[in-house]
């Protein structure tokens, strides 16, 4: 990849034709280079039922090309106008409750309305045809955040009927779902698949299995959906890019799986917003009040960058206050600065401003932009313009290099545990960000890998945390790694049928791993048992019946980690501490060799750079790490907000 660049997202139907021409202008001068538009417009674009009317976009796309400027096209398809719901009066998103989830604000469809995706495949062609040879397009993106709004599953008769087809693909017989179920429980034994009803409005709680189906029904209803529109995009341009922008603390569908019709990902970076209306600890929300919690933008680059298997942009990039959080601090000076570089150090191709300007009317009249209403710049236009000449300055450029740790991310075992916690709070997502967040404080670069990675080579260490059921491709990664491995809790402890495996969690064979998992012990966070040498296990302890060598065993005698080889298994979830002292004790066996970073700093390495980015209230001292060579912007004082820059002796 060439050199990153800074974007916005520009709405020209917002705006009199006659401001185009300035605001393009203005974005040209400063240098912006990407702009995304589209998203959104559909009304414009077809007033009524065939009355097509794409001028005004190729017009505003003229202006820009001949400002130099490359855009990225949305299709409409995440607000379909009101007429839209006359032609298809069934076409709205039932919630698990039964309400139809009504016009008057945006994403209202059902991903199983056959009317509606015949609409989106119509609009997406005409689109396609319309502006898709344009000099100035450089890559599409489809639809808007699928799933924003909690609209990923629908409960509609729609839905019902396309669960019920995909189950009969999915198990061939009727007896085969029962048998999968185990329906034979409580007589709920089908004769027919049309008999499938959708696991909501149930007496109490549905099924487990047929909860994480209709999990996976619906993850690949927004994936069919989404094939549709890129299918049509490329057979009009074979050569263009086709994207999709994912967002923050949203895991509801499998977007690994959504990403492999995709070219890249975008996704969607509101660091204050996301930490308002986050469940951190109230200490984290008033610390990071105007910053954002410091590992989470990362976690979500590194999530994205393994979707896009390499590449991909932040689209929406968090400008000022936001509208849509109970509460929407101002951001402290210089974060819109530093989100960007942080996300360009995690290898982002382009971060992209949402939006130019504030729009003084409608829902998000609370959103900064780059600009205020009155068109005078706001604090981040200032910001966008210094990340542009700093990235000449420093001259980055290639990718984020390829980490020594590796993380297991599985959007399934979030749905799992979703569905059966066993232990209130207890998620796939929080436990990988433990150790997420332990390794990243100690300036370790971290890949994520997705379930379906079949080979863990070129790691020294792979973490592989509350993993719900080994797929193949894990099994054979584990079963041939040579590096250093950290295993659970609680992986391995289902089958894909959410079943408990008949030989006991982990559910790897005794020459790897002599562990069972024999009785689980889960109590309230407040109720954590003290681990010898420090930390505490809380929420989530196992009984392990273990020939392994015991580690650490908390104060009741119970084995907290055990060691086979290279081979490590934690039988509990840990506060912190307990997870900073695990981690610290896999890098040591491993030979990674950590950072010192002062506290609230975090960092990472691209193309031969190290990006130091401070979330931290106050200075924070830098000490020169043994590989570097100098830094090429700031220095070892990082400021609050601040962004060091430094060069690394042995580029990669
Ligand atoms: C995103 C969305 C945008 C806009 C923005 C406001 O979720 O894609 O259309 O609503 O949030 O922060």
């Amino acid at each position: 990849m060439s050199q990153p660049a800074i974007g916005v997202c520009y709405y020209p139907e917002h705006w009199d034709e006659q401001r185009w021409e300035t605001d393009i202008a203005r974005m040209a001068e400063i240098g912006i280079a990407y702009v995304r538009i589209g998203d959104f417009c559909w009304s414009r674009l077809e007033k009524r039922p065939g009355e097509l009317d794409f001028s005004w976009m190729l017009r505003a796309m003229d202006m820009f090309h001949r400002h130099g400027i490359k855009l990225m096209v949305a299709t409409p398809t995440a607000g379909p106008p009101r007429w839209m719901l006359d032609k298809h009066p069934d076409m709205v998103a039932i919630d698990a409750n039964g309400h139809e989830r009504r016009f008057g604000s945006r994403r209202q469809y059902d991903f199983s309305h056959a009317g509606y995706r015949e609409e989106c495949a119509r609009i997406v062609t005409l689109l396609a045809d319309a502006v898709g040879q344009h000099p100035a397009l450089m890559a599409w993106q489809t639809d808007n955040e699928y799933g924003c709004h909690n609209t990923t599953c629908s409960w509609s008769p729609a839905a019902r009927v396309e669960f019920q087809r995909w189950l009969a693909a999915r198990y061939g017989t009727v007896e085969a779902l029962n048998l999968a179920w185990g329906n034979v429980f409580w007589s709920l034994e089908y004769n027919d698949f049309t008999q499938v009803d959708l696991p909501n409005l149930t007496v109490t709680e549905p099924n487990p299995a047929a909860q994480l189906d209709f999990r996976r029904f619906s993850s690949d209803q927004v994936g069919t959906f989404n094939a549709l529109q890129v299918n049509i995009l490329k057979a009009a341009r074979p050569d263009l890019p086709v994207s999709h922008n994912y967002m923050g603390r949203f895991t509801e569908f499998d977007h690994f799986k959504v990403a492999e019709t995709l070219d890249f990902v975008t996704w969607d970076s509101y660091p204050v917003g996301f930490l308002e209306m986050g469940d951190e600890p109230a200490e984290a929300k008033a610390q990071y009040l105007r910053q954002g919690e410091p590992d989470f933008q990362g976690l979500h680059h590194d999530i994205y960058r393994a979707a896009g298997r390499g590449r991909w942009w932040i689209i929406e990039q968090q400008p000022g206050p936001v509208n849509w959080a109970p509460y929407n601090p101002d951001p402290l000076p210089g974060m819109a600065r530093l989100w960007a570089w942080e996300a360009f150090a995690h290898g982002a191709e382009v971060v992209a401003y949402f939006r130019w300007r504030q729009f003084p009317a409608a829902q998000e009249q609370m959103h900064a932009g780059l600009l205020r209403v009155d068109d005078q710049p706001a604090p981040a236009y200032h910001e966008a313009k210094q990340v542009i000449e700093e990235l000449r300055l420093t001259g980055i450029a290639g990718e984020a290099r390829k980490g020594r740790v590796g993380i297991v991310f599985d959007y399934e075992s979030e749905w799992a545990w979703q569905i059966q916690p066993q232990a209130k709070g207890f998620t796939h997502v929080g436990h990988v960000n433990a150790v997420y967040v332990a390794l990243r404080k100690r300036g370790i670069d971290i890949d994520i890998l997705p379930p379906t990675t079949a080979s863990f080579a070129g790691y020294d260490l792979v973490i592989i945390p509350a993993l719900f059921a080994w797929t193949d491709a894990l099994r054979e990664a584990v079963t041939s790694f040579e590096g250093h491995l950290l295993i659970g809790p609680r992986t391995g402890s289902k089958t894909g049928d959410f079943t408990i495996p008949q030989n006991l969690a982990p559910d790897l064979p005794s020459n790897l791993l002599d562990v069972k998992v024999m009785r689980v012990d889960s109590t309230r966070p407040e109720h954590g048992v003290a681990v010898k040498g420090g930390g505490t296990a809380q929420l989530w302890r196992e009984r392990l019946e273990t020939r392994a060598r015991v580690e650490i065993e908390d104060e009741e005698g119970f084995p907290v980690l055990v060691s086979q080889g290279k081979v490590f298994y934690v039988g509990a979830s840990g506060d912190r501490a307990l997870v900073q002292r695990i981690v610290g004790q896999l890098l040591e066996e491993a030979n990674i060799v950590p950072l010192a970073l002062p506290a609230g700093v975090r960092c990472r390495v691209r193309g031969g750079f190290r990006v130091y980015v401070n979330y931290a209230n106050g200075v924070a001292h830098l000490a020169p790490a043994p590989d570097e060579a100098g830094y090429v912007l700031g220095d070892a004082t990082m400021p609050a907000a601040g962004v060091t820059v430094a060069r690394l002796a042995t580029p990669d």
